[in-house]
């Protein structure tokens, strides 16, 4: 018995040494085959107790499944040491850094300001129309009293479609601007008209830090009895006051288009377009609508008056946020548009 007890003795201390010299799951698991596993040097003990004397027996199987208990204990604890090893960063880490954020999605700068833009407006009573990109030359020109030799519609300035005549036979084309929008509504709707029309335009300009082939503007137009450039100045005003601040400062100056009489160019003054090197900065053009666009329209000129003007949506961008580069906007550089 007591050569039994201290084989047992020493097949425990010698199964135990393996273990807690096992350095990685690995060898771990290897220490564990040979020590534990129905090979092992414990199982043939086990096997030898049915030869001992009757009398031993209890006691010897006691000591041998203490042991085993032993051994299996320290087995289950250096496993999950070992594995909590395996599980630790090899090198070395900074744990005082900021955690990982789930970040979401944002609206384009553009956006915003047009969501803006049409949510002051709403609030006057306007709603949002659109029109087609791919337009043709009867409502971006005709329509709007700019005659066939006008150089807006050169084809340096306006991107002509090939091969995709309009009704007319004649080249259909990108939109220079969404004055042709003005048409399309004032064809299908009876005055009084209140829209604005937020979209993309095109124009065959080189990009630079102020010019971009396609850029984005918002019509406005407005159809009522008795309307007055003074309905147009405190309107503008008003939106621009919203949008940009009270400090904002707006200025009208005498312009030529086509489709109004008389014409406007709206300029702005805010602290940032003065911190951009500058006193004002052009936004927008504007009018009275023209008489001879009423009449294409078949709204009679002598009881409808009404005002329309186009802003640049980039522009406006530019000196809420003191952008000075237009390309930024369709770059999609996250660095540029995580600021917003
Ligand atoms: N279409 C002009 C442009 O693209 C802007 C404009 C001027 C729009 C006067 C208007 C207007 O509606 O009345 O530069």
């Amino acid at each position: 018995m007591s050569s039994f007890s201290e084989q047992v003795e020493s097949l425990k201390k010698s199964a135990l040494e393996a273990l807690n010299t096992a350095s990685n799951l690995a060898s771990l698991e290897e220490a564990r085959v040979t020590w534990l596993g129905s090979n092992s040097q414990f199982n043939a003990l086990l096997r030898q107790l049915g030869k001992l004397p009757a009398e031993e027996r209890p006691t010897a199987g006691k000591v041998v499944n203490q042991a085993k208990a032993e051994v299996v204990g320290l087995m289950d604890g250096r496993k999950a040491e070992l594995e909590l090893k395996a599980a630790m960063p090899t090198e070395a880490t900074d744990f005082t850094l900021p955690g990982r954020q789930n970040r979401f999605g944002g609206f384009h700068p553009l956006t915003q300001v047009t969501q803006d833009i049409i949510r002051i407006f709403r609030k006057l009573g306007f709603v949002v129309a659109d029109g087609p990109e791919a337009e043709d030359e009867y409502h971006c020109f005709d329509a709007l009293n700019t005659p066939a030799d006008h150089p807006a519609r050169d084809s340096q300035d306006t991107f002509f479609i090939n091969g995709e005549p309009d009704a007319q036979g004649r080249d259909r084309l990108l939109r220079t601007h969404t004055s042709s929008v003005q048409i399309r509504v004032m064809e299908k709707q009876a005055p009084p008209v209140r829209i604005i029309v937020p979209g993309r335009v095109y124009r065959r300009d080189n990009a630079d830090a102020t010019h971009n082939p396609t850029f984005h503007q918002i019509e406005g137009l407005y159809v009522d009895k008795g309307v007055t450039v003074g309905d147009l100045k405190g309107t503008v005003e008003f939106v621009f006051k919203e949008l940009l601040g009270e400090e904002v400062k707006v200025r009208f100056r005498p312009h030529y288009f086509s489709y109004t009489e008389p014409s406007y160019e709206i300029d702005f003054s805010t602290p940032l377009v003065k911190k951009m090197g500058k006193e004002w900065l052009e936004i927008a053009g504007c009018g009275m609508v023209h008489p001879s666009v009423f009449e294409q329209v078949g709204y009679d000129p002598e009881v409808w008056t009404g005002w329309a003007f186009g802003f640049g949506i980039e522009r406006i961008a530019m000196i809420r946020y003191g952008i000075n580069d237009i390309r930024l906007f369709y770059e999609n550089d996250l660095r540029f548009l995580r600021q917003f």
